[in-house]
């Protein structure tokens, strides 16, 4: 097998259930490795859980049960989720798996070894709240320390730490070599100038098991486990086969065919320092080269009323109508709207690096509008003037028109359009084409109109020639649109009563896919119209 296009996602902590947030990355990331996958490329995508650390540990002990119980009942809430909204990831991360232990202890013995872990006691102020220590950047403009650290004391403790800063000068010359690292751009400058700013710092990669015992422990010492950051950074390499020791049993990958990593997606709160210094330092300090550092996809945040939606604060929305129960809820969002409803609302209304705020109108206008008025209504119209024009047979016709060729000059320069748009991963861009043309195919109804036509018999080639453009249009839409919604696409397929050919790719797309004599199948509405109540 050759070089597989390798996409991974964060790997989501297992802390709470599932928000926006991780959907909208997940449905990213699937929709990426679909897209790619569509365009022919062989495609790896690699999704999962962080399970380790502090604040898994801390949520356990509140819940009242172990660690192991815990993180099993919430991890299955995120598969569940997954499942629901088609994220159909090709090899699962959880970071308990033996498999992906092993690689961190080899990895963390391997520096240890080298001399590139070394041991220290280090005084310093300690938040008891954060459980973590603090650096005099932490405190306040008065020098204060902030309320969100709670109670900070004077502490000693003896740690391991990763000798970063015999790397970061190697870092900065590998960033300033090779600007395309990060997308968007701006991310690697304000990257650059972290790096910059970093020099002479080192890592801190144990917990004494005293303040944290749910991690893998270090191999060298089993007093400590390690630091939560470089267990779960090291997901994109053990679960690809990064030192496999067993590669005929393990079910892993082959690292040669996934590695480097084509685009870690991942959100803005996580580039600086862990992706864009840590992990490039790890992969380097282990001996992989620079022409096999990854590159990473920083995306934006869902906020809600301008703040980041997020597990530990609760934003309480405002619509005047509550259709959904509870906005940052996937699972709720997709009750109302379906699994496609709530992924195209997450993939159309963010521009991919950018920020975008949830709200239950968007929702609704991006459903009641784009999906239910243009796309369903267009599959609906024109299965029903079909059947009811032409018994629901396409059949061979002559009829042509500027407005015909318009339709159809639209409808087959989307793959060029969408192959330029996804360089750069902005399928809000893809989306928005689509029901461009499929606003466009209504149009052609509405001005041609075969309701008129077909009063007088004279008019069947005409009127079956216009049934043929929009039933292929819908034909090439079913399929731009199954990356973001693969649902959506089956179901339109079903009542087109066409089935894709085995492995088409978006340059095998043709005017003409339905054939003379096609038999089309039963409307059915795709998108059910979600009724908002008038306020008051
Ligand atoms: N466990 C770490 C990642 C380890 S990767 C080796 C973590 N987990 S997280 O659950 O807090 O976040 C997982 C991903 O969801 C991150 O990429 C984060 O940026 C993303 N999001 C969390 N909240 C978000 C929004 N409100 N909006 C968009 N994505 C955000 O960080």
């Amino acid at each position: 097998m050759g070089k597989q296009f390798y996409i991974t996602t964060a790997i989501d902590y297992t802390n709470g259930a599932p928000h926006i947030g991780h959907a909208y990355e997940k449905i990213l990331a699937d929709t990426m490795a679909r897209f790619k996958r569509l365009a022919g490329s062989e495609v790896y995508f690699l999704s999962g859980l962080d399970q380790h650390g502090q604040k898994v540990q801390l949520s356990a002990e509140k819940a009242g049960v172990t660690p192991e119980v815990f993180v099993r009942e919430v991890s299955d809430r995120f598969i569940a989720l997954w499942d629901r909204l088609n994220v159909r990831p090709d090899g699962w991360v959880e970071t308990t798996d033996v498999r992906h232990k092993r690689v961190v202890q080899d990895m963390l013995q391997q520096l240890f070894d080298e001399g590139q872990i070394y041991k220290k006691s280090l005084r310093g102020w300690y938040s008891v709240r954060q459980e973590q220590f603090l650096n005099e950047k932490d405190r306040e403009a008065d020098g204060s320390w902030g309320g969100q650290w709670g109670l900070v004391e004077e502490r000693e403790e003896e740690n391991y730490y990763f000798r970063l800063s015999d790397h970061t000068a190697w870092l900065r010359g590998y960033l300033e070599t090779h600007p395309d690292m990060i997308y968007p751009a701006n991310r690697q400058t304000q990257l650059l100038n972290a790096v910059k700013d970093s020099e002479g710092m080192d890592l801190c990669i144990s917990r004494p098991k005293s303040r944290l015992t749910w991690g893998i422990p270090l191999p060298f010492d089993d007093d400590y486990v390690t630091f939560v950051w470089f267990d779960a950074l090291t997901n994109y390499a053990s679960f690809a086969g990064f030192r496999d020791r067993e590669p005929e049993v393990s079910g892993l990958p082959r690292w040669e065919d996934l590695w480097p990593c084509d685009a870690h997606v991942i959100g803005k709160d996580i580039l600086i320092p862990a992706h864009g210094i840590y992990w490039p330092i790890m992969l380097h300090a282990c001996g992989v080269p620079d022409e096999q550092m990854p590159k990473i996809l920083v995306h934006g945040w869902w906020n809600m009323k301008g703040k980041k939606v997020s597990k530990s604060e609760k934003i309480e929305d405002d619509a005047v109508v509550k259709v959904i129960a509870d906005l940052v809820d996937p699972n709720a969002i997709a009750d109302v709207v379906g699994a496609d409803g709530l992924r195209y609302f997450l993939l159309a209304d963010i521009a991919t690096g950018g920020d975008s705020d949830i709200s239950e109108e968007r929702i609704l206008v991006r459903y009641n509008k784009d999906l239910a008025d243009i796309l369903g209504n267009l599959l609906n119209r024109t299965l029903n003037m079909a059947r009811k024009y032409l018994g629901g047979t396409l059949v061979a016709t002559t009829h042509d028109s500027e407005l015909h060729a318009g339709l159809r000059e639209a409808v087959v320069a989307l793959p060029g359009k969408a192959l330029g748009h996804m360089k750069t991963w902005q399928i809000h861009q893809v989306l928005a084409d689509i029901i461009d043309g499929a606003r466009l195919a209504n149009e052609f109804v509405d001005k041609t109109a075969p309701f008129k036509l077909a009063k007088d018999p004279a008019n069947a080639d005409a009127v079956a020639s216009i049934m043929r453009h929009v039933a292929e249009a819908m034909a090439h839409f079913s399929v731009m649109l199954s990356p973001a919604m693969p649902e959506t696409a089956a179901r339109i397929q079903g009542q087109l009563n066409w089935v894709p050919p085995v492995g088409l790719t978006l340059g095998d797309l043709r005017w003409g896919m339905l054939p003379d004599g096609h038999v089309l199948g039963e409307p059915q509405p795709l998108f059910p119209k979600v009724q908002v109540a008038a306020a008051g």
